[in-house]
């Protein structure tokens, strides 16, 4: 049996998962907050789990991961997509590749387009896509090499996945937790009556704010949220409007 976790950063909108075994209590984090580093070490103590794994589905621009951090204190390792081409990393996973952790297996699918890096992982029914595919919406594609052309190919090859797979993204803005593959078919704005050209012209037309903190969090991110960067970032409030 596994335990299953989803947790909540109000101040960035974002969730982090915990995956682990119940009965060898090892663990992994996909997509922790830095400033969120008590509550997740609290919630390991308390499940008494070994945290093996740190998984990022990106390189964030809106805050900075929590793997550093807990990678330094708890030993565990740093896993990245390899489109990121992030050196820090104990490991770049490529598309199809596997992270197995006693009887959990996660497949990494790589799925750029909010930026190049994105890796999505499926365990079993569910599916991580970080901001590849968010609940009635997707991630942005104006910084950080996005593309609107593969971020359109990345989300229809997600929604090739049988229709009741469950979609748990990397953030929601609107207090959704969890949808799945039929349901963002059906009537996802971005996705359902749009073909490429018109995705690709929506997505050029978001005028969305430049994220607060991404002149802190991507230097911070590119060197896998290192202590000291973290550290000496400050700021600990963001705006709790979408901005991925
Ligand atoms: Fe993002």
């Amino acid at each position: 049996m596994a335990i299953f976790k989803q947790l909540f950063d109000e101040a960035t909108s974002t969730f982090t998962y915990l995956i682990a075994d119940e009965q060898t209590r090892s663990a992994l984090l996909i997509d922790p907050v830095h400033e969120q580093y008590d509550r997740d070490r609290r919630m390991l103590d308390e499940l008494e789990l070994t945290l093996k794994y740190v998984l990022e589905t990106h390189v964030h621009a809106d805050h900075i991961t929590g793997g550093g951090r807990l990678r330094h204190e708890l030993g565990a390792q740093f896993i990245v997509g390899k489109g990121t081409g992030l050196d820090c990393a104990d490991r770049l996973i490529a598309d199809g590749e596997t992270v197995t952790m006693d009887g959990i297996t996660l497949q990494a699918i790589s799925t750029p387009g909010h930026t190049d890096g994105c890796t999505s992982y499926l365990w079993n029914d569910r599916l991580f896509t970080g901001d590849t595919i968010l609940i009635n919406a997707c991630g942005r594609t104006d910084f950080q090499q996005g593309s609107p052309e593969n971020l359109y190919r990345s989300i229809h090859r997600l929604l090739s996945l049988p229709e009741e797979t469950l979609i748990y993204p990397g953030h929601d803005y609107t207090g959704h937790r969890v949808s799945c593959v039929a349901q963002e078919k059906a009537i996802s704005p971005y996705v359902f009556g749009l073909d490429l050209a018109a995705f690709a012209e929506k997505m050029q037309n978001l005028n969305l704010p430049k994220p607060r903190r991404i002149d802190v969090a991507v230097p911070a991110n590119t060197h896998c949220g290192g202590a000291d960067v973290a550290r000496a970032a400050g700021e600990t409030e963001a705006p709790a409007t979408k901005v991925c």
